[in-house]
């Protein structure tokens, strides 16, 4: 007894406690239930808030995981939540009067449209900030993928079909964020460009399309952000569940990206938690009691090694020692939403795109402004799914133009928001929620018709028309063409009776897209004296449109994807689940509920479009659009000088331009450097976006000259064939624009000899022959 009692102390006494520095240590004093636990997370919660949200919700209500506590050995529970346009918990907790409101910010394809990786950063610090001060170790965000076709349902959380765009805001947002001792989890890796069963979906790409688009910007994003977590996505690529990609997860991107942090699931729980762990893939979440004893089985039978197992929980451990909760930092929950509010607004400000201005922006001597469309009133400051944000409210258009002094027609926005009443009633009569589906959160209100007659009296009586058209999307399901992608016939008619009565009596109308995404705008672009896009533009929103179109900010955002003349024109709508789909037996989720054979676009998308993606393809071929990729009006006009291309030792070039502000307001320019190649290597676009910087606020006159730096290894394509990536010998034009299609200066530079550069296994993730 007492000899029992000594040796229990004794290995008591020897059991060590994490602490930063002794990870091996506590490593070899874990079992073999303990180290599968550590890569299972806490489990599934309920769905709230328009997500999932973790079992474990004492520890941060609403947050979508977490990962499991081992006390003995000192490791606590670690927090994760979503989401990419700013932290997403639930803001309110039974028995408390405290709310736990986080700031809606502009959503990812509207900070990229900033092209102002200083302004992001600054956004995401102060996202960062709500991560660290709700209690939070890691957000899972930013989500990523390239905009492939305009109908993807996640677009807006997204940022560009240009994976130099993408890279470059994303590095900048994860440095943002991480800046706050948090970590990010970097998202969706990879090829997640449809929601359409995207649990199963099997995303067939060339070796060169995956490279060079779908992994360009995530490895962009890990060299120069260093994310702490990266999230593996749902779908297959060539045959293999993403999570279950020893290439796509080792060989891609530790080996090639140099990537040191944990790869955890996306949230579901697949069969097949063995190969995922030999994959590379550390954690799987929300986790689920049977993946650990999978784990367990798989150690036992030989199936996972021990060297394995032992990789992943390093990491695991590596990781949790880094996180705030580990460190026992005391969050307030009361960050400064105040302070964040003008930091969102002051984003949603830079990143809005203005597509065309007959001289009507921005506003001058007028005091009476008749706003139209629902989404005046029903404004979408960001989009459904994960990708929303519980805001303590968001300004609409109605209380934008108000708050700055504008008087409004107020039977219009009676008649909005009465209709909107009336709606919620009904609903509440029939005991709906107006919830679209568990995860598409609340439903977007239809545009609703308005008479020409009260539109007449209105251009009588008022000096301006402003039309807001929003649409609104989210996880678990892609847009349609039909009355989302293209107008739908109530706004149309809006549209042209309103421009039609305004330009009759003398005056004009601005259109504003409150969009997460490309809409078609070819052909009702004539009829408007201009268009904003505003995108979905956070929870400061209507004061942010209000102070472009009254010209308190000078708009400088540029589109970072084309606006075709068509849905058919991107050469990826041939393969694209664009029908109102929703097979037989399934849910919107996509999850099977029967067997059935592989189906073109659901179970399975080709990718033959290859590299072909967005403006590659339509400049190339000199197809007409209706805005290229990279437009953006502004107030004022900007000239470009001496560009100057000087070769650096190691094969590639520091670039510079000259941008003088050449009108008569303040502005700022983002200049995009794309490169022609050389004849001869592997076919190319005429142009890629290799660079891009911003100039600061110039005034009237004022010139700034930008640098950008490109290597050698930025300018390569992937030969297959060869297994390598190559930059071709020969004369390379660098062009200065201002958008893709408008070229403004251009200096050659040459190549001496051609450059290579190997890969950690050339096959990986490879299409099997
Ligand atoms: C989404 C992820 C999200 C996760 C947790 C999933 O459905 O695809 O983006 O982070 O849920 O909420």
């Amino acid at each position: 007894m007492i000899l029992a009692a000594a040796l229990c102390t004794l290995s008591a006494a020897a059991q060590p406690k994490l602490a930063g520095n002794n990870i091996d240590e506590v490593l070899k004093a874990m079992t073999l239930e303990e180290k599968a636990t550590l890569l299972v997370g806490g489990g599934w919660g309920s769905m709230t808030a328009g997500s999932m949200t973790a079992s474990n919700e004492s520890l941060v209500p609403g947050a979508a995981g977490t990962t499991r506590a081992i006390p003995r050995l000192g490791i606590p529970n670690t927090v994760v939540a979503d989401g990419p346009a700013g932290l997403r918990i639930n803001p309110n907790r039974p028995g408390a009067s405290q709310t736990y409101y986080c700031t809606g910010f502009p959503v990812g394809t509207a900070i990229a449209s900033s092209w102002n990786v200083n302004l992001v950063k600054d956004m995401t610090t102060a996202m960062g900030n709500e991560v660290l001060e709700y209690g939070v170790d890691v957000l899972l965000a930013p989500g990523m993928n390239i905009h492939r076709n305009p109908l993807c349902g996640r677009n807006f959380e997204y940022f560009s079909e240009d994976p130099v765009l993408s890279g470059n805001i994303s590095a900048a947002y994860v440095n943002g964020v991480q800046s706050n001792g948090v970590g990010v989890s970097i998202k969706h890796y990879a090829a997640n460009n449809q929601e359409t069963n995207r649990n199963e979906n099997d995303a067939r790409i060339s070796a060169r399309a995956l490279r060079e688009i779908y992994l360009k910007n995530f490895e962009i994003a890990v060299r120069k952000g260093q994310p702490w977590t990266v999230m593996s996505s749902y779908n297959k690529i060539n045959g293999e569940f993403t999570q279950q990609s020893y290439g796509l997860l080792t060989s891609i991107l530790r080996n090639d990206f140099g990537f040191n942090g944990i790869v955890m699931t996306d949230w579901g729980s697949k069969a097949g938690t063995v190969t995922a762990v030999n994959a590379g893939n550390d954690l799987m979440e929300p986790g689920a009691d049977a993946e650990i004893e999978r784990i367990i089985a798989g150690v036992k039978d030989g199936s996972i090694s021990q060297a394995d197992l032992d990789r992943n929980v390093r990491n695991m451990l590596k990781y949790i020692v880094e996180t705030p909760r580990f460190k026992g930092y005391k969050y307030s929950d009361k960050p400064d939403l105040k302070a964040h509010a003008k930091v969102a607004r002051a984003a949603a400000t830079e990143s809005m795109v203005l597509l065309k201005n007959d001289g009507v922006l921005p506003l001058k001597d007028v005091k009476k402004v008749a706003l139209y469309g629902i989404s005046a009133i029903d404004f979408v400051a960001g989009g459904t799914g994960s990708g929303n944000v519980n805001k303590a409210y968001t300004v609409n258009m109605k209380e934008g133009l108000e708050h700055a002094g504008f008087e409004l027609p107020k039977e219009l926005m009676d008649y909005y928001e009465q209709y909107i009443s009336y709606d919620k009633a009904q609903m509440a009569l029939n005991g709906t929620s107006g919830q679209a589906g568990i995860l598409l959160g609340q439903k977007k209100y239809a545009e609703i018709p308005v008479s020409r007659t009260a539109i007449d009296r209105q251009a009588k009586a008022y000096d301006v028309a402003v039309v807001v058209i929003g649409r609104n999307s989210g996880e678990a399901a892609d847009r349609r063409v039909d009355n989302d992608f293209n107008l739908t016939d109530v706004e149309r008619q809006l549209i042209g009776d309103v421009c039609d009565a305004f330009h009759l009596a003398g005056k004009k109308a601005v259109v504003v897209l409150n969009v997460g995404g490309a809409v078609e705008t070819a052909s009702w672009k004539s009829v408007p004296d201009a268009i904003l896009c505003a995108w979905q533009p956070g929870q400061e929103g209507g004061d942010a449109v209000t102070d472009v179109l009254t010209g308190k900010v000078n708009p400088s955002g540029k589109l970072p994807m084309t606006l075709p003349l068509a849905f058919t024109q991107h050469p990826s709508s041939a393969n694209f689940p664009y029908a109102d789909y929703v097979a037989p037996g399934r849910n919107t989720f996509g999850f099977s509920t029967r067997s059935r054979g592989p189906r073109k676009d659901i179970d399975y998308t080709d990718y033959a479009e290859g590299i072909w993606v967005g403006y590659r393809w339509f400049d190339t071929k000199g197809i007409e659009v209706s805005y290229p990729f990279g437009y953006g009006l502004s107030y004022t006009q900007f000239t470009y000088s001496k560009p100057v291309v000087k070769a650096d030792k190691n094969g590639g070039f520091t670039a510079s331009v000259t941008v003088t502000n050449s009108g008569k307001v303040a502005g700022k320019e983002a200049v995009q450097l794309y490169v022609s190649a050389p004849s001869g290597g592997l076919e190319k676009p005429a142009k890629e976006l290799k660079a891009f910087a911003k100039t600061k606020l110039l005034a009237p006159g004022e010139s700034q000259t930008l640098v950008m730096e490109v290597s050698a290894y930025e300018l390569a394509s992937f030969n297959e064939n060869a297994g390598r990536w190559e930059t071709a010998a020969g004369s390379y034009t660098v062009n200065f624009a201002s958008n893709v299609a408008d070229v403004r200066c251009s200096a050659p530079f040459v190549l001496k000899a051609q450059k290579t550069f190997s890969v950690d296994d050339p096959k990986a993730c490879a299409p099997k022959e």
